[in-house]
């Protein structure tokens, strides 16, 4: 897979790490690893967490949406790994300021419907798309502070990140929030849909979504958007003072 990424218009730095990097530079790049289930609030907050501290936000979850909405526009089926992992190794995700491209086209609305959602979580249980993502996350953090959200980010990603936050809400929650996201009425089959999203992804084989044992957890069922953000931003600064 080919991924470049380009940070918006007022921050367009280079999309591969420079060859003649070094080490040295590279370890000084923050890495704020934010994993958790659908509907926790990881994306808006883990956006804004980034603009705030300047640093990079990658979104894992649109990279997965996009191979899942290749596979789907190609009919490959979504038990062929094969096929899957080749399409991963193929696909040319950019990042654009808040735009998501997809071989040259942007797909960021495109990424966010339910029949995308649901093969995304099927096709994130491919290990050869996960190496092939897995790949390209720590390439694009090797030269830049990150936020980096997922499932797997602290776990595996990133496993030695400075800072790892495991965001979670209960189900009603976190269904109350994608409904409104996605501007539909019907909790009750967001809710179903996102149950069986949860299970899959809690209990694939490779990188399943679970807290890194050394992961701040945080519900955020009750706070404010703002008030995870500060909690996150403490535990930032906390982490990376010394
Ligand atoms: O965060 P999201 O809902 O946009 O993610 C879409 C799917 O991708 C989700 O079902 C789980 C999967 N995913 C993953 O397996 N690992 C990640 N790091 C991010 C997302």
């Amino acid at each position: 897979m080919q991924y470049c990424i380009l940070a918006g218009t007022e921050d367009c730095r280079p999309a591969f790490p420079a060859g003649n990097q070094s080490l040295e530079a590279m370890k000084k790049q923050v890495i704020v690893a934010i994993d958790g289930p659908a509907g926790s609030g990881k994306s808006t907050v883990a956006r804004q967490v980034a603009r705030r501290l300047g640093y990079l936000y990658i979104d894992t979850g649109a990279m997965y949406r996009a191979v899942a909405l290749w596979a789907l526009r190609t009919g490959i089926a979504l038990d062929d790994l094969h096929r899957l992992e080749q399409l991963a190794k193929q696909a040319q995700i950019e990042f654009v300021g808040e735009r998501i491209l997809l071989n040259g086209e942007d797909v960021t609305g495109a990424i966010r419907g339910p029949e995308v959602s649901k093969a995304a979580s099927k096709v994130s249980a491919c290990g050869g798309v996960r190496r092939a993502m897995r790949e390209e996350q720590r390439r694009i953090a090797s030269n830049h502070s990150s936020v980096m959200e997922g499932r797997d980010i602290g776990t595996v990603v990133f496993p030695e990140a400075q800072v790892k936050v495991f965001l979670d809400a209960s189900p009603e929650e976190r269904a109350r929030r994608r409904a409104a996201e996605l501007g539909v009425e019907d909790k009750r089959t967001v809710a179903r849909e996102m149950e069986d999203r949860d299970r899959r992804d809690r209990t694939r084989a490779e990188a399943p979504l679970t807290q890194a044992p050394d992961a701040d957890y945080l519900d955020t069922s009750c706070l404010s958007r703002e008030e995870v953000e500060d909690a996150i931003l403490k535990l930032v600064r906390k982490r990376t003072s010394n």
